[in-house]
């Protein structure tokens, strides 16, 4: 009793839950289809106490769509799907359920419709990263992210927002330090209350259609590193940022500011490095001072309509690096002689002087240093195949972890400047723990979306190539933002190429059910009388109340579908409408924990489309508990004796077949191989489309090692199916599972149960066959009418002989099931039908291949 209330419905909900989620997904890592403990063997997936509290799970190549199932994971604080492509479709609200979630990054990826309203609700959001997908709608406000007071980073970059953004979307109780909605479709007025949020850095709403005038309230950022407003629609004056003295990138361009001189604060922030109004109405002489602010590197000053003498010349600051006065009205210029860097002057007058348009001011093209590459010239001419690359630390040739990495709003503007890359070099290699400068950066430049694009490869320590383990490790410090680029890099995600080079065999697929673990999904089976809100599960909750009421109901009698050697059989449906079998071990049939886990661990690698397929498992002590799939059509003995359904000839061929193939692989192709033991009419259960699937097998004795090929054991089975060398011997072979299956055809041929009215079929047959009874082989009293049709065929024939050599008394008589399958594959053929394959014996194994699955349109159920 004590343990009923401890320990009701213990299945393995975790595994479960990450099915669901699985169910959407392909490509998932190899480690989730090879293992049934996602605590301890799934890349990407963290759990504590049994349940999962972090999925990172970034540039993976997953595909699909989010399932609501996310919404049962409650105990999730990071969620992190950023960078898989293929992933899209809405967002659910159930996303709203993750109440502990600290981060949440989607970004990167295919995502469409609005922003759920129910992110408001996860209030402990630290990071919320949505950027670059395609999201549409407005922003939602109350309920909506207003309501997210402890979040410090909102990116919704480069998406499909539209309408006004709420004034109510900000206030002064929120503490967010990032506010990116660049590249999205957002219109009316910038909200004035941004303006009360002081703990901002930066500000990206560049490239919307915010029309009015930029609220003056946005002069109380006092900490404010990036204000970018560019690409809008805006009017009135230009905002006046004096009091912002963190200041280090403005851009203002391309708005629809009133004319005016170039603004003061633009002569006065000493922290500048890179600021531009582009097509800002400014106009009037440009102050000389601007050239001398300390950390200046950029200035663009473009289709503006600045007039006089451009002075450049004095004490010209040493960090400047270009100044961009495309198209304004200058007529004068007079440049200090030592200027040796960008300077565009094309679209001015200036240009048009005799004297002055022979300089390279007046040419677009000046710019003959490129950004900054990490040099190798200490390595002399050493050169490497084309797909590895030279290791900087050692001018070795390796395979170099490679990827992207974005800074989305860089403090600074100059892709030359030594000193901010080799920083980045340094840190990357400190951080990642890698060997001093076995880093090499190149292709540094600004997308067109005003993000720095840096190409990165990393070299392995040891070795020319990184294993699995380091990958995994190095792409998801970089992916997860673990990795803290140095001051000045600001916000970043990382786009990882393929690795491809593993050193060593793959560390990564291997399976492992540890004690630990086991001990960790217990506790998850406990989750399920929180989460599961529908279905019969609940149902069965409820009754589990009644009985602790009344102390005698049985809590699962209402949902049993069947009864096995092991226990009985109950229908339950999960949450997200799948529907399972749970087999539940009955008293005497329960093993200790060892012997439990080891069977777990072998059924969850046994794959194959006519076999049921394990999909979770709990284990506590005094319960044991196995999740299957739910085949619906019943048991092929149901299908025999109903009436209703007809159960043709072929149909009959295919499940034998079918069910045939199931029993090779256990012999044949399962490591260690397994003997069913129980093979019987009711233990073969018939899919929507009467495809067999052979079920309660492996709970059981496996082959273990020995040399005679057969085991001693304790007699078990089912009376009818027995072999009866076995009985006699008590030696257990693959050849039992052969006799058993013989009596299974014989059914199959008669409809009759192997045992009935005190006869028994395998008798009934061998006196009945007689080979000169050309129209039904002497079978005529015995065979099911339904097949009457067939009886005068050859393959009949065949048929029956092939069962009666299985049923031989001497197992060494008997076929093999992968000669039996040969044989039912031939009469198939003969019959004009497709046996469903062009092998001979199809097989699968779990975990390998999966991208050349021999049955296309056939779905083996548990990935
Ligand atoms: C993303 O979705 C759009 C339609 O919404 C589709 O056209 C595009 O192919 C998708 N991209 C990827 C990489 O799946
Ligand atoms: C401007 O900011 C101040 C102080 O942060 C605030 O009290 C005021 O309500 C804001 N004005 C508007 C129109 O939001
Ligand atoms: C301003 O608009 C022009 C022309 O549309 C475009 O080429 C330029 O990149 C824009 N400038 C910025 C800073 O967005
Ligand atoms: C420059 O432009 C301003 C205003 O547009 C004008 O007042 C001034 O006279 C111009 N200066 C020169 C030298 O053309
Ligand atoms: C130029 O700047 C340097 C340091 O920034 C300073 O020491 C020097 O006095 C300045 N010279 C002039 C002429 O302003
Ligand atoms: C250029 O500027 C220098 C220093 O301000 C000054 O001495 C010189 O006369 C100027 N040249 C012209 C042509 O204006
Ligand atoms: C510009 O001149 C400085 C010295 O005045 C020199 O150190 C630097 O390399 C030069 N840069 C370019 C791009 O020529
Ligand atoms: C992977 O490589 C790292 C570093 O070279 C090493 O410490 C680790 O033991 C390796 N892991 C495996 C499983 O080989």
């Amino acid at each position: 009793m004590v343990a009923m209330q401890q320990l009701l419905l213990l299945f393995l909900l975790l595994l479960l839950h990450l099915k669901a989620l699985m169910n959407n997904w392909r490509n998932e890592p190899e480690s989730w289809t090879g293992s049934t403990d996602p605590c301890t063997s799934w890349v990407g997936i963290s759990c504590s106490n049994g349940r999962v509290t972090e999925m990172r799970l970034a540039s993976m190549n997953l595909q699909g769509t989010l399932s609501n199932a996310i919404g049962q994971l409650s105990a999730l604080k990071y969620l992190d799907l950023s960078n898989n492509q293929n992933l899209g479709g809405p967002l659910t609200p159930n996303i709203g359920n993750l109440k502990q979630l600290t981060t949440l990054a989607l970004n990167s990826n295919n995502f469409t419709g609005g922003i759920p309203p129910t992110l408001g609700l996860l209030s402990n959001l630290f990071w919320l990263d949505m950027s670059a997908n395609q999201l549409s709608g407005q922003i939602p406000v109350s309920p909506g992210l207003n309501q997210l007071v402890n979040t410090r980073h909102f990116h919704f970059s480069e998406n499909q927002l539209t309408g006004p953004m709420s004034e109510s979307l900000f206030s002064d109780k929120m503490n967010l330090i990032h506010v990116l909605f660049d590249n999205n479709q957002l219109t009316g007025p910038i909200p004035a209350e941004l303006g009360s949020i002081t703990t901002l850095q930066i500000l990206r709403l560049d490239n919307n259609k915010f029309t009015g005038a930029v609220p003056t309230n946005i002069s109380n950022l006092v900490d404010l590193n990036v204000l970018n407003f560019a690409d809008n629609q805006l009017h009135g004056t230009m905002p006046d940022l004096s009091t912002l003295t963190k200041l280090n990138v403005v851009d203002l361009s391309n708005n629809s500011f009133d004319p005016s001189a170039i603004p003061t604060w633009m002569l006065t922030l000493e922290t500048l490095a890179s600021v531009a109004i582009a097509s800002g109405g400014l106009h009037g002489q440009i102050p000389n001072r601007i050239f001398t602010l300390p950390r200046l590197q950029q200035v663009i000053l473009s289709n503006n309509a600045f007039n006089g003498t451009l002075d450049m010349t004095g004490n010209i600051t040493q960090q400047l690096q270009q100044v961009n006065l495309l198209n304004n009205r200058i007529v004068a210029a007079n440049i200090t002689q030592s200027y040796n860097r960008t300077l565009v002057l094309v679209g001015n007058p200036v240009c048009l002087d005799p004297d002055f348009s022979s300089s390279r001011f007046c040419s677009i093209q000046q710019d003959s240093a490129t950004s900054y590459t990490t040099s190798v010239t200490h390595c002399g001419s050493t050169s490497c195949s084309s797909d590895q690359s030279l290791d900087p630390a050692n001018c070795g040739c390796a395979y170099p972890y490679m990827g992207m990495i974005f800074f989305r709003s860089p403090l600074f503007a100059d892709l030359r400047n030594n000193e901010h890359f080799q920083l980045l070099e340094a840190s990357l290699s400190t951080e990642l723990g890698l060997q001093p400068g076995s880093v090499f950066l190149s292709d540094i430049h600004f997308t067109s979306d005003n993000y720095l694009q840096v190409q990165v490869r990393l070299f392995p320590s040891i070795g020319t190539s990184f294993n699995l383990s380091e990958v995994t490790r190095i792409g998801s410090d970089l992916s997860n933002q673990n990795y803290k680029p140095p001051q000045g890099f600001g916000p970043y995600y990382f786009v990882a190429d393929p690795y491809v080079h593993f050193a060593g065999a793959a560390d990564g697929g291997k399976s492992q059910v540890s004690t630990g673990a086991i001990a960790g999904i217990a506790v998850a089976c406990g989750l399920i009388l929180i989460a599961v809100t529908s279905g019969a599960i609940f149902s069965l909750l409820q009754k589990r109340r009644t009985r602790e009421l009344s102390g005698r109901t049985n809590p699962f009698e209402n949902n049993e579908i069947g009864s096995g050697s092991y226990g009985k059989v109950y229908k339950a449906v999960l949450v997200d409408g799948t529907n399972v079998a749970i087999k539940r071990a009955e008293y005497g049939s329960k093993q200790g924990a060892v012997e439990f886990k080891n069977e777990i661990e072998l059924l969850s690698r046994v794959h194959h489309k006519n076999l049921v397929s394990l999909t979770g498992f709990c284990y506590e002590q005094g319960e044991q508990m196995l999740v299957y799939e739910y085949v619906s059509n019943g048991t092929l003995r149901q299908n025999l004796q109903a009436r209703g359904i007809y159960l043709d000839w072929k149909k009959r061929l295919r499940i034998a077949l079918g069910s045939a193939r199931g029993l090779a692989y256990l012999h044949e192709l399962a490591d260690p191989p397994i003997i069913h033991r129980d093979v019987k009419s009711t233990n073969i259960l018939l899919d929507e489309n009467f495809k067999p699937k052979v079920a309660d097998f492996g709970l059981s004795k496996l082959v273990a090692d020995t040399e005679k090929g057969h085991i001693s054991t304790q007699v078990k089975g089912t009376l009818g199916y027995l072999d009866p060398e076995y009985y006699m011997t008590q030696q257990l072979s693959e050849k039992s599972d052969v006799y058993s299956f013989g009596v299974v055809m014989l059914e199959i041929l008669s409809g009759r149960l192997p045992i009935s009215n005190g006869r028994y079929i395998v008798r009934e047959f061998r006196m009945a066959i007689n080979p000169n009874d050309h129209d039904y082989y002497g079978l005529q009293g015995i065979v099911d009418p339904a097949i009457h049709d067939a009886a005068h065929t050859a393959r009949f024939r065949r048929f029956v002989q092939l069962a009666m050599e299985c049923v031989d008394e001497s197992a060494s008589r008997r076929p093999t099931m992968n000669s039996v399958v040969k044989e039912i594959e031939t009469m198939l053929h003969s019959e004009g039908l497709s046996s469903g394959s062009s092998s001979t014996v199809e097989f699968e194994h779990v975990g390998t291949a999966s991208t050349s699955h021999p049955h296309s349109g056939e779905v083996v159920t548990a990935h």
